[in-house]
């Protein structure tokens, strides 16, 4: 009978050590036990960007990357997509099963009261430059809000992390919306508390004149689908650092502000504005696969392509690519969007690709169905944040209440000198560099 057990034999000693297995995982604190001597630290695991390492156990989202599956909460992600409203799936998310209507209707009821923003927000977007990036303002007003709700800060609190979570929510399109109008020079615009919540976010960026805003209502839930389908995706960078900084009992304020400046960055949420600028670098279909040469060549990437995870399919990519039509039928075709199917199609039969298992991920469609609804490439990734601060605050929510959590903190191989050199003085220092 196999017994569910790894045995380990340390060559230096000759020791055999047992581990249970659970769940497929060993504890790495076991490898601790493993010593040469007996006051030796013991054994440590080396796991560079975390590529084997699991840091939590979370019950919130399902990847199987091989398969190309995304599941919330035990729903399939095409499931939600097709029938949910992005407030509903983000229930879900937050407290593990689908609402009644009466749930559903005190949900969108909170979410929908707590979407104002202090009036000094608007002195604090005064002090940006005009050209500053969308994304830095979201994260700086985020982070500031932690200023306004100084209270949010008892991170115990069930209660007052509910109040913080409903908040995060309702204000984070209006902080977008706010810094979206700075960089335009547009008055703000209020949020409508007649709206849903994509419909009152378009308000917010689009409202002029008009007493009344009516959103498209095929652009108001292509933008719907693309919340959901990034309201959260397991222990990804941003949430890595949700989980890591709020792991201090930090404000999740602050947390929120961490995780959207992980976000922030090309290889992670900042992917669909470079596949917008890449596409932009293709003239027409005929330098197509020139480029693509040059990236085999190592001359770049193709962005919005290959996945830590996925190495099929995204799946949202997928559900993207199919709601690009509905878009387009609206909006009109988007030329760079026949040079990104062609790209993908060459792509997908190149050795290279094949190879290394590179699929389009959930940024490759995304940014053309944005910029075909009318948004400018800087306000990309602040559309990312907007849904995944759902998943950021499950995550968190999950970690804080978790009791086998403590705050992060993992070791590391120090390869510096110790402290066997003699500390020479300033002046003698200046003198031997006067020698030189
Ligand atoms: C997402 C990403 C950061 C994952 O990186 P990763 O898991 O660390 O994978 P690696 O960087 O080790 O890549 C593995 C191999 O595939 C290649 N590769 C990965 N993504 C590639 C891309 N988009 N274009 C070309 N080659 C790529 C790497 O060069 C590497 O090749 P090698 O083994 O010959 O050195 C990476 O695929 C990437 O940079 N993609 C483009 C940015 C993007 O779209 N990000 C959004 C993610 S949702």
């Amino acid at each position: 009978m196999p017994s569910n057990t790894l045995s380990v034999t340390d060559d230096r000693t000759g020791r055999t050590y047992t581990f249970p297995i659970e769940d497929g995982t060993v504890r790495a604190a076991d490898f601790r036990r493993i010593k040469e001597k007996d006051d030796d630290f013991g054994l440590m695991l080396y796991d560079p960007a975390f590529m084997n390492t699991a840091s939590c156990r979370s019950n919130i989202t399902f990847i199987d990357g091989d398969r190309g599956i995304l599941e919330y909460r035990g729903y399939p992600i095409e499931q939600l997509a097709e029938h949910c409203t992005f407030l509903e799936v983000a229930y879900l998310v937050l407290f593990g099963k689908l609402p009644n209507s009466k749930e559903l209707d005190n949900w969108v009821f909170e979410i929908t009261h707590h979407t104002m923003l202090h009036e000094s927000t608007k002195t604090f977007m005064e002090g940006f430059r005009y050209d500053a990036h969308p994304m830095s303002m979201l994260i700086s007003t985020v982070a500031a809000l932690a200023s306004v709700y100084p209270q949010a800060s008892h991170v115990q609190d069930p209660d007052n992390r509910l109040l913080q979570i409903k908040r995060l929510i309702a204000k984070m399109p209006s902080i977008a919306a706010m810094s979206y109008r700075r960089s335009l020079g547009f008055p703000y615009v209020y949020p409508d508390n007649d709206l849903s919540y994509t419909e009152n976010f378009m308000n917010m960026l689009w409202k002029m004149v008009e007493p009344k805003y009516a959103a498209n209502p095929i652009l108001a839930r292509a933008l719907e689908v693309l919340f959901i389908l990034h309201a959260d995706h397991e222990q990804n960078c941003s949430t890595s650092a949700m989980r890591a900084v709020g792991s201090a009992l930090t404000s999740p304020y602050l947390c929120v502000a961490s995780a959207a400046s992980a976000l922030s960055g090309p290889l992670h949420g900042g992917a669909n504005e470079e596949v917008i600028r890449m596409l932009d670098e293709i003239p027409n279909m005929a330098a197509i696969p020139a480029y693509i040469q040059n990236v085999k060549a190592g001359k770049g990437r193709l962005m919005g392509f290959g996945h830590r995870v996925y190495k099929n399919y995204d799946p949202r990519a997928a559900l993207i690519k199919k709601i690009a039509d509905q878009v387009f039928g609206v909006t009109g075709p988007n030329p760079k969007l026949d040079i990104a199917l062609e790209l993908e199609r060459i792509a997908l039969q190149d050795e290279y690709f094949i190879a290394r298992k590179l699929y389009p991920n959930v940024d490759f469609y995304s940014g053309l169905i944005y910029q075909a609804i009318g948004f400018k490439p800087e306000m990309f990734t602040v559309l990312f944040a907007i849904p995944r601060t759902v998943g950021w605050l499950a995550q968190w929510q999950e970690m804080i209440t978790d009791p086998e959590q403590k705050i992060t903190r993992p070791r590391q191989i120090y390869t510096g000198p110790r402290a066997l050199k003699r500390l020479v003085p300033l002046a003698e220092r200046d003198m031997e560099a006067a020698k030189v």
